[in-house]
């Protein structure tokens, strides 16, 4: 079984923007957690990160055939792109969206989330918990059980 990780715009300053919200793990730390994770389900992870969103189309699509399932945290692009959502809607792979922080208590421009329409499952405000949180599900759900 493999998954991607995909992050988006800015969770490559993780550890330095806004710890606050983001917390003080870098971006490193938190691909440490997510390889760790991955042995422990014993399953093969690709961890991608770009600032651009065309990239993150691209590494949507390039999970078609590759990958069984994705995680994906747009950061900024959860609540402007259509693109993304399209392409995961195109690959239809199982998708879990994730936020390090509580978007849902931050500024109204948060509240829309577009690769949510995609996403079998949204986790909000765990740190980066989210991911192996999200990984559990998707591991989870491609063995037949599907917890909601
Ligand atoms: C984020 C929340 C987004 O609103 C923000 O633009 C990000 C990070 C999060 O992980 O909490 O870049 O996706």
């Amino acid at each position: 079984m493999k998954l991607m990780v995909i992050n988006g715009p800015n969770l490559n300053m993780l550890g330095i923007r806004e710890p606050a919200h983001y917390g003080r793990e870098t971006y490193q730390d938190l691909i440490a957690k997510i390889e760790a994770h991955a042995k422990i389900l014993g399953v093969e992870v690709t961890c991608l990160q770009s600032n651009h969103e065309g990239d993150l189309v691209d590494f949507i699509q390039s999970a078609y055939g590759t990958h069984d399932g994705i995680v994906i945290n747009p950061g900024a692009y959860t609540h402007t792109s259509i693109a993304i959502l399209d392409a995961a809607k195109s690959v239809s792979l199982p998708l879990v969206e994730v936020h390090i922080s509580k978007v849902e208590e931050r500024e109204d421009f948060r509240q829309v989330s577009y690769i949510r329409l995609a996403a079998m499952k949204t986790i909000t405000g765990h740190g980066t918990d989210g991911y192996p949180e999200a990984m559990d599900l998707l591991v989870a759900h491609l063995k037949g059980g599907v917890p909601s």
